[in-house]
């Protein structure tokens, strides 16, 4: 049976421990917060899941701090997710680790030591971009083979949410300043807390064999509030190094919210969705020769975070798989987050660095 620890007994942490009990994995939880261990059996996996699981075991960090565990799971604030895998893969490497989004805070300089302690302990490193992976981003992925859309011309992602759903889920936080959400520097803001739009921009970009955004034009709202300092909305010009010029725009404001992007091609388009309603995403793949193919995929919350962990359920199995949540494409999504701050900040367009 697989053993899996993850670390925070948050929002995310639940979600996915509640995921891999699915799979009939061995699941412990830690975190630092012995309220928020206690909130997680109480509260949190009862509310959402019907009953708490007594299989679940609920532990202080240091408790298990040198235990062997197949998948280690970083669920906690995004500052905290290299610290976590660093000491992880030092103390105790496991095949692998998922560290959920933002893969860290925009300063990329803690990345070159994860990287060589990962080849150094050949850990699989995984950044949990979990639309990468839903039904819906399938069906697109084989639509756009056949019948495809023709020659791509543009690509448009948003994710656009205000943020009052994540307080709901989170209760005992007052508002952004009392987190990392209130904070672009710590990994928060409209800009890191969503960049799922990047990403899947990016995901849909790479199958395309469009290439990688290698320049940046971006503005940024940027706001100080009650003690916060965050970027609310990010408005993103991209081009990648094949030529392919798009947009992305990604916002703490927006309510309900927009998780959507469209392909546009010589010979027609394609539309995805995440949410349309609480219990749909959508796909649609439209051809100006009429042909069109459309499907509302009916979903629950955890079919949100199925298919990521099955994927890792795959990749413990046969580690040769190749996977779209590796850590390149994670660093790359913060890449473009580091080069959007500063284009703001320079009012002016940036090549996105990647020589770390
Ligand atoms: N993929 C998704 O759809 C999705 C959804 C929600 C959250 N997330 C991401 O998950 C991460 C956590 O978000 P959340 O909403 O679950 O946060 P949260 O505040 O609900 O929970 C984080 C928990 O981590 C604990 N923690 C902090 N440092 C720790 C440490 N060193 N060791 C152990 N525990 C520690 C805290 O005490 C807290 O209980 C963020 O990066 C967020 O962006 C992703």
């Amino acid at each position: 049976m697989k053993k899996v620890k993850i670390f925070g007994a948050g929002s995310i942490g639940n979600h996915l421990a509640h995921g891999c009990r699915q799979q009939g994995w061995q699941v412990t939880i830690c975190d630092i917060d012995p309220d928020a261990l206690a909130r997680t059996r109480d509260d949190i996996y009862p509310a959402r899941y019907g009953a708490w699981d007594e299989a679940i075991r609920l532990s202080a960090p240091e408790a298990v701090a040198d235990e062997a565990f197949d998948l280690v799971i970083i669920g906690t604030p995004p500052d905290s997710h290299i610290p976590i895998a660093i000491d992880q893969m030092q103390r105790c490497p496991p095949r692998v680790i998922l560290i959920e989004k933002p893969l860290c805070p925009p300063d990329l300089a803690p990345c070159a030591e994860l990287i060589r302690l990962a080849d150094e302990t050949s850990t699989r490193l995984l950044v949990a971009y979990n639309h990468r992976l839903t039904t819906h981003t399938r069906l697109a992925e084989a639509w756009l083979q056949s019948p495809g859309i023709g020659q791509v011309t543009t690509l448009r992602a948003m994710t656009r949410e205000h943020w009052g759903g994540i307080f709901a889920a989170h209760p005992w936080l007052a508002g952004p300043s009392d987190s990392y959400l209130g904070f672009t520097a710590k990994g928060g803001g409209a800009l890191a807390e969503h960049s799922h739009a990047i990403n899947i921009w990016q995901h849909f970009a790479d199958l395309a064999g469009l290439g990688r955004i290698s320049q940046v034009q971006a503005m940024l709202d940027e706001v100080e509030q009650d003690g916060a300092a965050y970027d609310r909305i990010a408005q993103l010009s991209v081009r990648t190094d094949r030529g392919l010029v798009g947009t992305i725009v990604q916002d703490v404001v927006t309510q309900p919210a927009q998780k959507w992007l469209r392909m546009e091609g010589t010979e027609g388009y394609l539309e995805w969705q995440v949410s349309i309603d609480a219990q749909h995403d959508l796909v649609r793949l439209v051809r100006h020769d009429g042909e069109t193919l459309e499907e509302k995929v009916k979903k629950t919350r955890p079919d949100d975070f199925r298919g990521e962990i099955e994927h890792i359920g795959d990749l413990l199995d046969k580690p040769d798989l190749a996977s779209p949540l590796d850590l390149e494409a994670g660093l790359d999504t913060m890449r473009v987050v580091v080069a959007a701050i500063d284009s703001s900040r320079k009012g002016r367009l940036v090549e996105v660095d990647r020589s770390s």
